[in-house]
């Protein structure tokens, strides 16, 4: 991007920026294109750091205030780093029911990792949603994009070893 600095930041790499300055130059002649850049670039970077954002407000001649009100007002764009392979699971009245929490308990026994947060090498990152809207296949976990049932206890750090 001509006149802005691109910023150092440990989790964004030249080639990250390279594709990341092609993104804001595909979007930036078109009005109500944020949310779209924004989504493309987390998905190069995982996540929307700050400097990020700052970047993306300068390249595209947007406020930066108004690139940080988007990003922090949908649930889908994350400001902290995520892991290689997102788990949702689902803590709704069914799957809590059929014993999730006890899932859980293990996954946090395996990988020190709880709601909200993600492991140190970055290989999972965990969130608790309400209700996956697949209440007949309790209890689930979502991880990236697979749906998997009946999740017990004994069943799911066998399930989670398969994602490197
Ligand atoms: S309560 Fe878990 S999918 Fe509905």
């Amino acid at each position: 991007m001509k006149n802005i600095v691109r910023p150092d930041h440990p989790d964004i790499t030249p080639e990250m920026w390279d594709t990341i300055d092609g993104i804001i130059l595909n979007w930036k002649a078109i009005p109500g294109a944020l949310i779209t850049v924004l989504r493309e670039c987390q998905e190069v970077v995982l996540y929307l750091p700050s400097e990020l954002l700052t970047y993306i407000g300068n390249g595209m001649d947007i406020p930066v205030s108004q690139v940080f009100g988007v990003a922090t007002f949908y649930s889908f764009f994350s400001l902290t780093p995520k892991g290689r392979h997102n788990i949702k699971v689902c803590t709704g009245t069914a799957c809590y029911v059929k014993g999730i929490k006890e899932s859980m308990n293990r996954i946090y026994g395996k990988y020190n990792l709880k709601e909200g947060g993600t492991t140190e090498d970055r290989r999972f990152s965990l969130e608790g949603v309400r209700c996956l809207g697949a209440c007949g296949l309790a209890p689930v976990m979502v991880v990236g994009k697979d749906i998997h049932g009946a999740v017990s206890a004994d069943k799911v750090i066998q399930i989670l070893e398969k994602y490197e």
